[in-house]
């Protein structure tokens, strides 16, 4: 089932870029439905469109298999416009020359009109974009005329009007693109003729309608988590069907942080009392951990558990069976399975499309109100049914919880004195290239500050030290540096339950001081880093992103960051306070 107006007027060619979901949700925003299809979609499936886009990718078009679009795309009426990659491949695939770049153009760069068009119309002469391309379009397909230049990109914007047909190399989809909105407006509206049919307000008692329409007469029930998506989705189906239909089980894994089995309870309980049911099923969780450190295989482990503990709630309360059918909070990029979504689509597929699941999807017995939506919609949709800002605003939260920011060594060890400051034996997962990595972390004897130099050393020393992929710094401590020791260290309910108090208190004062509005995520790590009596350290990780796939470090002002400091080392067995510095990439946001 779909909430979404068909045909969309608009389709995103996804060519492997980490903005075409962005591109998707910026033609939404200016109040047009647009879907995201691979870029090989062929033409025929795309033909009632009023308008495509091609988007960018990291791929060059003269390598061997990267991404290509259906030539037809040109020929069929709808107007085309492609961006960065998506603006070379149009210029190749039509009769014009890529050039592969000797240098790269990253960042702000000033555009200047070469000749007046629709798609740039209303705009000054002038006006700051964002690139980030090595290829350019050296030669212009026939039927083009150059539309503006940078100091670096000749072509920097091309068309064809008489075919409708666009390509610019940068990226009106960010915010750094001053006019970006008013291009892509002038593309949806003045060239595509698109009308406006996107509102994600005011859709509640449709959605409403549409869950009635999928779910018949039989009844739903859910795996909620405390997580925005599955909260809207099972408040819209309690709405739509009555609290006698729907029923929502939460399983608490002893992995989730101080109160959240608590938050889940009262939730759910305001919206109808006993929909939903909290099973325990920490102690098998915690025993199937014991003794394990190496971060996949706890990922694995976690991941097999709630597979089991699903299946074997499904067939025990007879969910495979009868007049019961799955509903699930999936949302829009859940769904897409592409290049540049892919990550996320591997790491969420993984809940949502366990066998047991799987089975009752191929049967036509999930109802998934949401998978249109964007999350930024989803949020707006549970305004709307009143559902608490708490939820609403909520930083995202791993599915397996604390145990991938609960820290694990299998050795003792100490600290080694380096140029740089202490290189910590201590492991956690980097990103770097486009494999994971997993190393050592360097710890600065400067104190964290929120300074460009510091950031940039940071980054400079993961790159020149191998071994290592992240830097931190230490705020405070209970002893000296050097006299740290890692320790032999396990998932053990001591350690969870000193990290889920660490990551209370955390919470507690950024939420108090707004800090936690300013960052897009905040992950508090335990390391088993310390001294007698105090064995395990803290690590705070705000971190500024758009959708998790990169993201910077962010450290809190000074005050804060000593409030929070002090109140950490008060906790039993903490011994210091540190800061992580490294982006992503090198370092992932959360260590494992
Ligand atoms: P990394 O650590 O890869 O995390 O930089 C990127 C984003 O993904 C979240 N994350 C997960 N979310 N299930 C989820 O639902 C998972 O298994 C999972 N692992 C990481 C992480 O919190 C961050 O927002």
């Amino acid at each position: 089932m779909s909430g979404a107006p068909f045909p969309p007027q608009i389709t995103v060619l996804d060519a492997g870029g980490q903005y075409c979901h962005l591109i998707a949700r910026k033609v939404r925003e200016a109040g047009v439905y647009a879907e995201v299809c691979p870029s090989h979609t062929p033409a025929a499936q795309l033909a009632r469109r009023r308008g495509l886009i091609i988007s960018g990718g990291p791929s060059s078009v003269y390598e061997p298999g990267s991404p290509t679009v259906d030539p037809a795309v040109f020929a069929q009426g709808a107007a085309v416009l492609g961006i960065c990659y998506g603006h070379q491949l149009m210029a190749q695939l039509l009769g014009g020359k890529v050039r592969k770049g000797e240098h790269g153009e990253y960042g702000l760069a000033i555009l200047e009109r070469v000749e007046a068009d629709p798609l740039l119309a209303g705009l000054p002469d002038k006006h700051e974009v964002w690139m980030s391309h090595r290829d350019t379009v050296a030669e212009l397909p026939p039927g083009f005329r150059r539309l503006a230049a940078t100091a670096t990109c000749q072509v920097a914007a091309m068309g064809d009007a008489a075919r409708r047909l666009y390509g610019v190399q940068f990226h009106p989809e960010v915010v750094h693109t001053r006019y970006g909105r008013e291009i892509l407006e002038n593309f949806l509206f003045g060239i595509c003729g698109c009308r406006r049919d996107w509102d994600p307000r005011g859709r509640v008692a449709e959605l409403e309608a549409l869950i009635r329409q999928t779910v018949g007469n039989r009844n739903v029930f859910f795996f909620v988590s405390g997580g925005v998506d599955s909260a809207v989705a099972f408040t819209l189906c309690l709405r739509a069907l009555g609290p006698a239909r729907v029923r929502g089980i939460y399983v608490d894994t002893g992995l989730m942080r101080e109160g959240e089995t608590e938050f889940v309870g009262e939730l759910f309980g305001r919206l109808a009392p006993r929909a939903v049911e909290l099973i325990n099923a920490q102690a098998r969780f915690l025993s199937a951990l014991a003794g394990i450190s190496d971060p996949e295989r706890k990922r694995r482990i976690i991941g097999d558990e709630f597979v089991s503990v699903q299946q074997e709630i499904l067939e025990s309360e007879h969910f495979l069976e009868g007049d019961w059918i799955l509903g699930q909070g999936t949302i829009y990029p859940d769904t897409i399975e592409s290049g540049g979504s892919a990550q996320a689509a591997v790491i969420k597929t993984h809940h949502n499309r366990a066998p047991g699941i799987q089975r009752l999807l191929e049967a036509g017995r999930v109802v998934e109100p949401l998978s249109c939506f964007y999350k930024d919609e989803v949020r707006q949709i549970g305004r709307e049914l009143a559902l608490p800002e708490a939820l609403l605003e909520r930083h995202p939260f791993p599915g397996p919880g604390l145990a991938i920011r609960c820290l694990c060594a299998e050795a003792e060890a100490s600290l080694e004195r380096r140029p740089e400051g202490w290189l910590a034996p201590l492991r956690s997962v980097g990103v770097q290239g486009d494999s994971r990595s997993y190393r050592a972390v360097l710890i600065l004897e400067d104190s964290p500050a929120p300074e460009r130099k510091l950031e940039v050393r940071a980054a400079e020393l993961v790159n020149r030290i191998t071994g290592i992929n992240r830097v931190v710094a230490r705020a405070g401590g209970r002893s000296p540096l050097g006299e740290l020791r890692v320790r032999p260290a396990g998932l053990t309910p001591e350690r969870l339950a000193r990290l889920r108090r660490a990551d209370a208190v955390v919470r507690e004062l950024s939420h108090r001081r707004r800090f936690d509005r300013e960052v897009w995520q905040f992950p508090v790590i335990l390391i088993p880093l310390g001294q007698a009596g105090r064995p395990d350290s803290v690590v705070l990780r705000p971190v500024d992103s758009v959708d998790g796939m990169t993201a910077r470090a962010v450290v809190m002002d000074s005050s804060l960051l000593s409030e929070i400091t002090a109140a950490l080392l008060d906790i039993e067995g903490v011994s210091s306070v540190f800061c992580d510095l490294t982006h992503k990439p090198p370092g992932t946001i959360e260590w494992e």
